[in-house]
């Protein structure tokens, strides 16, 4: 039996690639992605799932400009579905209490910062390696961890370092940071799916 995962994006979506070609690989396990979620029309995510058949919908502030509608068609999406996992892959919104406790323990998230440092509110995205440059940290690195109803405060399922380099710009960071990424993220994708089909 495979678990169904719905991914949630915001972006460019490299993690969704890199989720999408792992599986091609047969490394998600039994995983399989079922659907992707965008909270941007725009995010280029949406092509990629696209290009790979996968169905996608967007659920942003502008159909549903109320937190709880947009949580509540969130949690329809994933239901729909018959989602069993969640994958915030570049997702930059929160969800809300009512979508974790629904998916208690299987929704991961991928951090580009060594969680508990540059996390938090607002710490997303290009904002993480700016503030890890600006204090001009040695390393920084990636952070694959469990969602639950703080932000980015859930038990952590794998970490990895790189090193910050002399001279380094926000974007030459961030794809060091982003090539750990791919790497941690589908693993502990794939670990999660079996550690889910075990207890299902
Ligand atoms: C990734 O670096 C991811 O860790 C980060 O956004 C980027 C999205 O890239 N996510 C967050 O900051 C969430 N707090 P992608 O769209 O190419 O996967």
């Amino acid at each position: 039996m495979s678990i169904r995962i719905s991914v949630l994006v915001s972006g460019g979506g490299s993690n969704l690639q890199a989720l999408i070609d792992a599986q091609q690989a047969g490394l998600l396990g039994n995983g399989k992605i079922v659907q992707v979620i965008s909270s941007r029309a725009d995010a280029y995510a949406l092509k990629r799932a696209a290009i790979n058949g996968i169905p996608s919908i967007v659920i942003d502030k502008n159909r549903f400009p109320k937190d709880a509608d947009r949580n509540a068609a969130i949690l329809s999406a994933l239901q729909s579905a018959s989602t069993d996992m969640v994958v915030l892959a570049g997702y930059m919104s929160v969800l809300s209490p009512s979508v974790v406790g629904a998916y208690r323990n299987r929704i991961v998230n991928v951090h580009p910062a060594l969680i508990p440092k540059y996390c938090g509110m607002g710490m997303c995205g290009q904002h993480v390696h700016r503030a890890v440059l600006a204090a001009q940290e040695k390393e920084s690195g990636a952070t694959v961890h469990i969602v639950d109803e703080g932000v980015d405060t859930g038990r952590i399922l794998s970490q990895e370092r790189v090193p910050v380099m002399p001279g380094d710009t926000v974007e030459t960071l961030a794809a060091r940071v982003l090539e750990v990424e791919h790497k941690i993220l589908p693993a502990a994708v794939g670990q999660l799916a079996s550690e889910i089909e075990r207890i299902k």
